[in-house]
């Protein structure tokens, strides 16, 4: 272990802990889920098994598909066949907007003209500018917006944090993370249809780029390059992004490459695997120069139920974002993400 200060700019001391709030803790909210599609589905189910949180209505286009969600992940909640409905539900203290990337803008406004707080999935919107025009409208409105960043809120994140802060393996020198898989090509489907911001970067390259910049920051200089499927969406990406300081990240994102997604970050005495699903709940393994090599299991069960007791945590202390994923890391990554898209050349519809 090395005396010298760590270098990872975004992390304190406070980090040396490396442990994540009991989920039992969360204050006792009530959910309201706008969009009864996959992810919801699992987010839902994971608020009632594991928090002492509740779903207390479900929004969707049509109230059969509402009633069926809820029945199904959320028993007791009240299906509402229109999002509207589900924003004016005063049962509802904080709307979870899980619809594909581009409607994310509009759900949330329409949750904050009801005076909601918000939790909204990544990426906030599929641009800087409209990420931009969401927090300006949240923070005119005095609601909590987080965008659902929740790799950052999960224990072996905090534990890789604290293995970084407490200086374990010494200064970080190098990032490599990638979030590739592989599936056949449809061009319907929301990873490749451009009119629901298709493509590898906004869907899974947004996690290894807020992996490097969880520790480093945003970079001083970003080199990608990539292909485009056949509707225009990006497929295959390579990132290079360095910090002037002497770090360096090698980031990729594939929708045609079958895996990993996997993290490794090197340090100047060690370095810290995270050999699968990275984003997700998964161990961790530490690799320290002159000691033996270690394992952080991580708790198994649904993960987005940590951002969500954070999420709960800070509406009760009256917040309206989060230290762990600001308004500004939000427009950063947006930013990285816009410039990513750019430097392969993918445009969305409306953006000519
Ligand atoms: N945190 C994570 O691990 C994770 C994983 C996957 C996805 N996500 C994010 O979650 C969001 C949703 O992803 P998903 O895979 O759950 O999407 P999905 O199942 O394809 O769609 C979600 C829901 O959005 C609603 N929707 C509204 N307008 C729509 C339209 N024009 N076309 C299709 N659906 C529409 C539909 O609900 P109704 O029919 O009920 O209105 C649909 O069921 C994305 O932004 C994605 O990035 C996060």
């Amino acid at each position: 272990m090395t005396d010298a200060p760590f270098f990872a700019p975004r992390l304190t001391a406070a980090d040396q802990a490396g442990t994540v709030p009991d989920l039992t803790t969360a204050p006792p909210i009530g959910w309201g889920i706008l969009g009864a599609g996959k992810i919801a589905a699992s987010f839902a189910r994971g608020i009632g098994e594991r928090t002492p949180m509740h779903v207390a209505a479900v929004g969707s286009r049509t109230e059969d598909k509402a009633a069926a969600f809820a029945s199904e992940n959320a028993p007791g909640a009240t299906a509402h066949g229109s999002y509207e409905a589900l924003c004016e539900d005063p049962n509802v203290d904080v709307v979870y907007v899980a619809t594909p990337h581009p409607f994310h803008l509009d759900g949330a406004l329409m949750a904050i003209a009801a005076g909601k707080h918000l939790l909204v999935e990544k990426p906030l919107t599929p641009r800087r500018s409209d990420s931009e025009r969401l927090i300006n409208a949240a923070r005119d409105a005095g609601v909590f917006l987080m965008e659902a960043v929740w790799t950052r809120f999960l224990p072996h994140i905090a534990a890789m944090r604290g293995v970084i802060a407490r200086g374990e393996i010494g200064q970080v020198t190098s990032i490599e993370a990638d979030f590739n898989y592989s599936r056949p090509f449809n061009p319907e489907h929301r990873m490749w249809n451009m009119d629901l911001a298709g493509g590898a970067l906004l869907d899974l390259g947004i996690y290894p780029i807020q992996l490097a910049h969880d520790l480093l920051g945003v970079p001083d200089e970003f080199l990608v390059r990539g292909t485009k499927a056949p509707t225009g969406a990006d497929d295959h990406v390579a990132m290079l992004a360095r910090w002037d300081s002497g770090q360096d990240a090698l980031l990729h994102t594939s929708l045609r490459a079958a895996g990993p997604v996997a993290a490794r970050i090197t340090g100047t005495e060690g370095r810290i695997e995270i050999p699968e699903q990275f984003h997700g709940p998964s161990n961790m393994i530490v690799y320290p120069n002159n000691a033996d090599p270690w394992t952080f299991y991580t708790p198994q069960g649904e993960g987005k139920v940590y951002e969500a007791a954070e999420v709960a945590r800070l509406i009760a202390a009256g917040a309206t974002e989060s230290p762990r994923h600001t308004w500004q890391d939000t427009l950063e990554i947006a930013a990285l993400l816009d410039d990513a898209r750019a430097q392969v050349g993918v445009v969305y519809p409306g953006e000519e």
